[in-house]
């Protein structure tokens, strides 16, 4: 099998980080489409083929049961750090996605290092992000609110040795995204030759 390196580059350079508002409002994936993202997630490397990512999909009603979790549990816990914003930013974002995708790191084998099964989820993650970007769907992840959150496990499928690392946030696109900016890689590499 063969591939144009360049279409790869291409697809890796343009994904951009989609954000709530700049999707379209109502336009909702083929839940056919979200399986491809998910089986391309699925085929991440992960150190003793831990298989280490746990997704729960949302859609449809389950947006607004998201919604009500999320912001009912930081409501709960928040105290004196309690932000009305942030309370209503938490109740109003799932359901203007079609598809919310919460991520979950099992800790499946106690003799890794926890790191590697955190690894091997981002590389699933990233994996989902450039699927979308292939479908010409937008996405985020985000890290915000009950995420990292002990309290929120359960309500995901995890456990207290589990981790909840953010949410992956989907959409068409109405508005594409900038044309993004990175620094140089040379700064951030040491070429050791002789
Ligand atoms: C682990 C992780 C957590 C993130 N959490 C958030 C977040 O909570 N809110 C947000 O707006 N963006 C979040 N992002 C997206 C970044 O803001 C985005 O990737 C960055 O600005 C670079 O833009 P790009 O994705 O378009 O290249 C997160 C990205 C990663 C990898």
């Amino acid at each position: 099998m063969t591939f144009d390196p360049q279409q790869v580059n291409d697809l890796i350079r343009t994904r951009r980080s989609i954000f709530v508002p700049q999707f379209e409002p109502g336009k909702i994936i083929p839940d056919d489409i979200i399986w491809q993202l998910l089986e391309n997630a699925n085929w991440a490397p992960s150190h003793k083929r831990t298989e280490s990512w746990r997704f729960t999909v949302f859609t449809g009603v389950g947006l607004q049961k998201l919604a009500d979790f999320q912001a009912t549990l930081y409501k709960e816990t928040a105290g004196s750090k309690f932000d009305e914003g942030k309370y209503q930013k938490l109740l109003a974002m799932p359901p203007q996605c079609s598809h919310v995708i919460a991520i979950g790191m099992k800790r499946v084998d106690e003799g890794l290092p926890e790191i590697e099964e955190i690894e091997a989820v981002a590389c699933a993650v990233q994996n989902l992000a450039l699927s979308a970007h292939a479908y010409g769907l937008g996405g985020f992840w985000s890290s915000g609110g009950v995420t990292y959150t002990e309290a929120a496990k359960a309500f995901f499928g995890l456990g207290s040795a589990d981790k909840l690392l953010g949410f992956f946030n989907l959409g068409y696109v109405r508005t594409p995204g900038s044309v993004g900016k990175r620094g140089p890689v040379q700064e951030k590499v040491q070429w050791v030759a002789e």
